[in-house]
């Protein structure tokens, strides 16, 4: 997938599939694999790092994981996150985050937010660098935002949302993240927008879906959000393993002769 292959397939009706990936051993799985692109999203924090929030991200992690997701999955289309508040304290700050993310061997940066965000899009779109929006539920606000909740419930809400996504197109984004929208309002805003729409927690109604790995292989069974699917229970899987293990080391029936150097 490259940059102008997004608008295509937006323009033939074709979905768009997106995961998440941190790591070089799982893109070096997923770039076997026909998923259109990757995301090294700051939630990484949380499901690599274990913190609570996103806003533990810095440029220097996402940095990192970028590099070691380029190495696995040298083929892919990657969209590295900006962190927490890194457009959030000018133009210098910003592009020099651009910078170290792109040079990680991002293909494309994404940005949360549509208000004092846009002017830096423009910005770094005009320097060259394809950028990603992110409306809806925007992690790096939680706590303005008062929880993980669906957002654009209500008429003023929709509407502000409609305009955040031509405020994201306008200012050149090539394409944007929408986050727990309700399924009518994120339908209506992929139709009547010109760049592709790819949803999380949006229904089935925009130009494709991006969701974090780890929850799609039910790592952990226990997290089961409504818009998301198990398509495996590989936390389940892990531990059934380990523990087999386990019990063949203490039961000595491994390593077996043939496991072993004569
Ligand atoms: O960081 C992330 O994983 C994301 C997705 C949930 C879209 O931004």
């Amino acid at each position: 997938m490259k940059i102008h292959d997004f608008l295509n397939r937006k323009q033939q009706g074709k979905k768009i599939s997106m995961l998440t990936c941190y790591d070089y051993w799982t893109a070096c799985i997923l770039n076997k694999t026909e998923v259109d692109c990757l995301l090294v999203g700051d939630s990484l924090a949380m499901v690599v790092h274990g913190y609570d929030s996103t806003v533990h991200a810095t440029v220097d992690m996402m940095a990192t994981h970028i590099q070691a997701v380029r190495r696995g999955a040298p083929d892919k289309f990657i969209v590295g996150d900006m962190p927490f508040l890194s457009c959030s304290k000018g133009l210098g700050p910003a592009m020099d985050a651009v910078q170290a993310l792109m040079q990680a061997g991002a293909s494309a940066v994404k940005i949360e937010g549509a208000d004092h965000q846009v002017d830096i899009i423009r910005h770094i779109v005009e320097a060259g660098v394809p950028v990603m929006g992110h409306i809806g539920l925007t992690p790096q606000s939680v706590h303005a935002l008062g929880g993980h909740k669906v957002q654009g419930k209500s008429e003023e809400k929709a509407k502000a949302l409609c305009q955040a996504a031509n405020r994201l197109a306008d200012a050149g984004c090539f394409s944007l993240v929408m986050e727990c929208v309700p399924m009518k309002l994120a339908s209506a805003i992929s139709h009547n927008l010109s760049i592709p729409v790819i949803g999380i927690g949006a229904g089935p109604g925009v130009d494709g879906q991006v969701l974090v790995l780890q929850d799609l292989i039910g790592a952990d069974t226990e997290f089961k959000p409504r818009f998301l699917r198990h398509y495996a229970q590989c936390g389940t899987l892990l531990e059934q393993v380990v523990n087999q293990y386990h019990q063949d080391v203490t039961d000595v029936s491994f390593p077996a002769l043939s496991e072993s150097y004569q």
